[in-house]
């Protein structure tokens, strides 16, 4: 028999090292080889001699599928980032910071799953059945029919989960708690969780159930540990929020079974999280129309269109070098916008500090947001506030100019109804609508749009000047 040997491997990225480094090869961080036992770590299972393997019986694409392979929550937000709801036999990996949510969402789908008859069995390794039942009581699923286990061994939890009838959805708050007996390390460890994901995600797929771990985040942004955890599971979702707003953002980021950039909009309250049907009134509702340095960007989230607003604040620097802060977008990007603002339309920002806030908490990544963080950065540098019915969208190139973005049609139509009556919109968009009754300015290039904001080119230069 070989020689047990112990290999090191980095928590953050999965990576295995012969030998212990400070840091990661992989991924670049520091401090994160531990050492583990990997007898039945990479497969799962103790070590022993590989068994001769049995065939099993190939089958066609076509026949019968038993039950309805999705399972709706009825909590319709829920339902649209998983692409329709919980699928049969799949594993669904929740993740975002602590305190976010988590648990109080999946609680409340578990209570709603129960009310609508399925068999949902909740397992928590982080709290006792007694706060467990404190949430539920808040969130008035007391009187609901699912069942509770405060449990984190995951051989106790499969036999007690292979008892009675098969469970429709299983809930494992967190992957972080799960441990198994034939794994030597400590909980938490990259082996622990993914022994512990491997061993549940064999169990849905042999029963059918649907199984939802729930996963902390990083700092950076990472379920904590084994990122290697994403790629076992078949779909992740992120729940994200800003802890002094009130939403929360339940996002996908890869979905086996339904597209990939759907977003679910939630508001926290306090009695559970409510449901937000039209998330473009809540991001708007604090705006003040009359500030220089505004923009609203009519987006695309997946297949819903969201209007934001983007506030920039240009000022004159008191430092060597100026400050370039932003929130809620990208800052590499925001980097590239104000060199083409230097470069193509005589904007010089060198000695301004820049701002940028997505306004709410919420997180832009399109590149069509574009040409509305322009037009805030110019509005602020002019000093003049952009007209208060007018959305804003539009990809800019390094030559500065205005390319088209899809979905022309229905973030017109978004912005029509929440009382926009103008769009400052790329060119050569295809798809506009024939009857919309609203302006709409057609921009072929960036310069174009500074000309239109700051009314004539020389009113910014003077109000440059004046700074
Ligand atoms: P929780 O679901 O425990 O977060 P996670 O599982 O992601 O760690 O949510 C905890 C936060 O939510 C906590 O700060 C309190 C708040 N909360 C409410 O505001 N209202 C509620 O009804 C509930 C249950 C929680
Ligand atoms: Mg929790």
């Amino acid at each position: 028999m070989a020689k047990a040997r112990t290999q090191f491997i980095c928590q953050n990225c999965g990576t295995v090292h012969s030998r212990w480094a400070g840091k990661c090869d992989g991924c670049g961080e520091w401090n994160t080889i531990i050492e583990e036992d990997p007898t039945g770590g990479i497969g799962g299972g103790p070590a022993r001699a590989p068994k001769k393997g049995r065939p099993v019986a190939l089958t066609t694409l076509s026949g019968e599928i038993e039950d309805a392979p999705r399972i709706e929550s009825g909590i319709s937000e829920l339902d649209r980032v998983t692409g329709g709801g919980f699928v049969r036999g799949s594993a669904l990996l929740v993740g975002g910071d602590p305190g976010i949510g988590k648990s109080t969402v999946l609680m409340q789908a578990a209570a709603a799953l129960s009310r609508r008859k399925h068999r949902v069995i909740y397992v928590s390794g982080e709290e006792a059945v007694a706060q467990v039942r404190l949430r539920a009581q808040r969130l008035g699923a007391a009187d609901s029919d699912v069942l509770l286990a405060a449990e984190t061994n995951v051989e106790d939890i499969l036999a007690t989960l292979s008892e009675g009838k098969r469970p429709d959805l299983v809930i494992i708050d967190s992957i972080q708690t799960l441990w198994s007996d034939t794994v030597d390390s400590a909980p938490g460890t990259v082996t622990q969780v993914r022994t512990g994901v491997q061993a549940m995600i064999r169990f849905a797929k042999q029963t059918g159930t649907a199984i939802v771990l729930v996963g902390h985040v990083t700092k950076e942004g990472q379920i904590a540990g084994p990122r290697v955890v994403e790629h076992m599971v078949d779909a992740v979702l992120y729940f994200e929020g800003d802890r002094g707003h009130h939403y929360r953002i339940l996002r996908t980021v890869k979905n086996r079974f339904g597209a990939t950039d759907e977003i679910g909009v939630f508001e926290m309250s306090d009695s559970g999280l409510r449901e937000v049907a039209n998330p473009s009134e809540l991001f708007l509702g604090e705006r003040n129309e009359k500030s220089p340095g505004a923009a609203v960007f009519a987006g695309m989230e997946g297949t819903r269109p969201l209007l934001v607003e983007v506030q920039a604040l240009v000022a004159p620097t008191s430092l060597g070098t100026p400050r370039r802060a932003v929130i809620g977008w990208d800052s590499a990007r925001l980097s590239m916008i104000l060199a083409v603002l230097e470069a193509h339309c005589g904007v010089r920002l060198g000695q301004h500090d820049v701002y940028l806030n997505v306004a709410g908490g919420y997180r832009i990544s399109e590149p069509a947001a574009d040409l509305a963080v322009a037009s805030a950065l110019v509005s602020s540098l002019a000093g003049l506030a952009l007209p208060a019915d007018c959305v804003y969208f539009g990809e800019i190139s390094l030559s500065g100019a205005v390319r088209p973005v899809a979905h022309t049609a229905q973030r017109l139509k978004e912005a029509e109804k929440l009382g926009f009556s103008r769009a400052v919109l790329p060119s050569a968009s295809t798809d506009l609508p024939k009857n919309g009754n609203g302006r709409l300015s057609e921009m072929e290039t960036l310069p174009d749009l500074v000309a239109q904001i700051a009314g004539s080119r020389r009113v910014l230069q003077q109000a440059e000047e004046a700074d």
